[in-house]
């Protein structure tokens, strides 16, 4: 976090290079942050703090600190020396003709919802934790234009800044935090105390904004706004408990309450804009919109009859939000505009390379191409087994390429998975599903590829697959096309063909603490490593006991 992204933009300019694009030819360089939103004092602190950082990279300590309060109200500035030290790494300048394009934050989630969205017209949410001032912005997008209709600052009320405040006082870190208590509301119920402070903390539907922190509860301070938030709403409660145990009353009903709160906003919000908008689709981004359970509240309320979400809904997408927008609005061009269908965006390793690093680590591996009937066979039999093929996953979740695979079928497989995984044993398991089978499983689902909505299951689809169902019976799966993914495809209608289940378990391939694996050599690092039963590896099967 305290690295700027030289890697990332050192990667992008190589694959560039290998679609025949030099970095010499590019444009525009876009941010997904506008510095002349932030506050004044907020800007000069930030930006001292990054132009130290840009410095100091270069092996010294500013000198010319004169100009930097000149440097502090040109809102590019950071930014190109992040640029130009990037380009001293490979031995090139900054194109002269490039711009610098700083994208509003908000601005840069909207365009990632609408343009991938494939609506021509659409009501676009995007609730953050926080942009430059706004953390909850409702926008109409017509034709590539985007109309602020209404924004909640973050001294108004953050739902993103909230929900991470009370998953740390509920022990969790608030990187981590927020999506395992998602999974912990369920635990919890309707505890009438805590539900009447959540009531008094919000004003939901008001004539500018879709909902407000009431007046007393804000401050200028924000750190000191959401930590005397976090005061009020766990005041006498006892949250001393450890996540790896059973969760108690009172740190369930916290979860079950603030996983609650979030839904009702989400909900409030697009209804409100709805009757702003008159739109029937609606396109959402920013972390917040990651809460998959949100999500299939807004899907089964039919408020809308479409809705898209994009998949890196939190900053991992901003870049890409902010590259579109002004690849449309700075240099004239015009977005192709259609429905994201996959997110196979990341790096790759040819089947040559792949097979030097099986040579190279004298693994008794065995190829089998691209016929998967015994990786099938073998999650059949209840192993634990790694499937790792092609480009890695954009954003969050793993979707076949670097994934885990298990039975959902024995509902034992909840509890092993989590313990490979280093996870508390509550935590869910998602499946991936043929498309085809969806309704067996889920109730009124639709297509959905991205594992950001979650589904109510069906009676007969949690008996069948109990490794999958959480206890309110929900789940969060991804269907699979062969369009979408031929060998993930492939393997769950092997696995199919043997259980008569068109579904798997699907969980993201790596321990816990550490990133989703990317390299083969991570693959094979983390396979020895954990308590896996075998690894496809595009192409490659390894069995830690094979003939099991
Ligand atoms: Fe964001």
């Amino acid at each position: 976090m305290n690295e700027q992204p030289f890697n990332s933009l050192l990667e992008t300019l190589h694959y560039l290079e290998r679609l025949g694009i030099k970095p010499g030819d590019i444009d525009a360089f876009a941010t997904s942050w506008k510095p002349s939103l932030f506050r004044i004092g907020t800007r000069l602190g930030e930006t001292w703090s990054e132009y130290l950082k840009t410095r100091s990279l270069f092996g010294t300590l500013p000198s010319e600190t004169r100009g930097f309060l000149f440097h502090a109200f040109d809102e590019t500035h950071v930014t190109r020396l992040f640029l130009e030290k990037t380009y001293r790494r490979i031995g090139a300048d900054i194109p002269s003709h490039a711009k610098i394009v700083p994208v509003e934050h908000h601005l840069a989630h909207a365009a990632t919802a609408y343009y991938f969205s494939g609506f021509p017209s659409a009501a676009v949410l995007t609730v953050d934790g926080r942009g430059e001032r706004d953390c909850t912005v409702v926008w109409s997008v017509r034709d590539g234009e985007f109309e602020k209709i209404s924004s909640v600052k973050i001294e108004e009320g953050s739902i993103g800044y909230l929900y991470d405040h009370v998953s740390m006082r509920l022990n969790f870190n608030e990187y981590e935090g927020p999506g395992k208590v998602m999974g912990l509301a369920p635990y919890g119920k309707k505890d009438e105390g805590i539900a009447s402070r959540f009531q008094e903390l919000c004003k939901l539907e008001c004539d500018d904004a879709p909902y407000v922190f009431a007046d007393r509860f804000r401050m200028k301070s924000i750190g000191r706004m959401y930590d005397s938030i976090a005061d009020f709403l766990t005041d006498g409660l006892s949250l001393d408990w450890n996540p790896r145990q059973k969760p108690t009353t009172p740190v369930a009903n916290l979860a079950w309450h603030v996983q609650d709160f979030t839904e009702t906003i989400m909900e409030a919000t697009a209804r409100w804009a709805k009757q702003q908008t008159g739109e029937n689709r609606i396109a959402l981004a920013g972390g917040v919109a990651l809460n998959a359970k949100a999500n299939m509240k807004l899907h089964y309320s039919r408020m809308y009859e479409e809705m898209f979400v994009f998949p890196a809904a939190n900053d991992a997408g901003g870049a890409i939000g902010a590259a579109a927008y002004a690849y449309e609005h700075t240099l004239g061009g015009k977005m192709r505009h259609g429905a994201l269908d996959n997110v196979y965006l990341g790096p790759e390793y040819d089947d040559e390379y792949v097979k030097n690093v099986v040579r190279k680590g004298k693994w008794n591996a065995e190829f089998i191409g691209r016929d998967l009937n015994t990786v099938a066979h073998l999650i059949s039999k209840g192993q634990i087994i790694v499937c790792y093929q092609g480009r890695a996953e954009l954003g969050p979740r793993a979707l076949g390429n670097r994934s885990i695979v298990a039975d959902p079928t024995r509902a034992d497989t909840w509890r092993t998975m989590n313990e490979i995984k280093g996870r508390e044993y509550w935590r869910p398991l998602a499946p991936s599903v043929l498309q085809e089978d969806k309704e067996i499983y889920f109730r009124n689902p639709v297509d959905h590829g991205f594992m950001i909505l979650m589904f109510q299951m069906t009676e007969e689809g949690a008996k069948r697959a109990p490794a999958i169902c959480h206890v309110d019976m929900t789940s969060r799966p991804q269907t699979v096309t062969r369009e979408s993914n031929e060998l993930w495809y492939e393997l769950i209608s092997s696995f199919k063909g043997i259980k008569r289940e068109g579904i798997v378990v699907n969980t993201s391939f790596n321990l816990a603490g550490d990133p989703l694996v990317e390299t083969p050599q991570d693959a094979l690092k983390s396979f020895a490593l954990g308590g896996f039963d075998a690894i496809y590896l595009q192409g490659w099967l390894i069995e830690k006991k094979p003939g099991y």
